[in-house]
């Protein structure tokens, strides 16, 4: 399990334990933390799962590919150079303790 915090626009957080080949979208869904929709379950085809990354800890992730990077142009929210898609966003154990900030809103 790796233990990932999903910090809200207003600040509150949530600590989760995220199993190791699921995502940062999954993670949020399936311990009801509020501010990622998933609309599409991971299929690449809504861009309700915009998360931005912690600068300190975007070197630890995978970088987006070209399809990602076209959804990012949906983003209902600020879109920044930290910008993922949560569901495209796979939890290995090198992102244990990682902070993912959220959009003040996916819709
Ligand atoms: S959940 Fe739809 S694009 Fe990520």
């Amino acid at each position: 399990m790796v233990w990932i915090t999903y910090i809200a626009a207003d600040g509150a957080r949530s600590r989760v334990d995220v199993p190791g080949g699921s995502n940062l979208m999954m993670g949020a869904i399936q311990n009801n933390v509020r501010g990622i929709d998933g609309e599409c379950g991971g299929c690449l085809s809504c861009a309700t799962c915009h998360v931005y990354l912690d600068p300190a800890w975007q070197e630890r992730v995978a970088p987006a590919d070209a399809m990602e990077t076209e959804m990012l142009e949906a983003v209902v929210a600020e879109r920044r150079p930290t910008s993922r898609l949560g569901c495209q966003v796979r939890i290995t154990p090198d992102l244990d303790g990682m902070p993912v900030h959220l959009p003040e809103t996916q819709s």
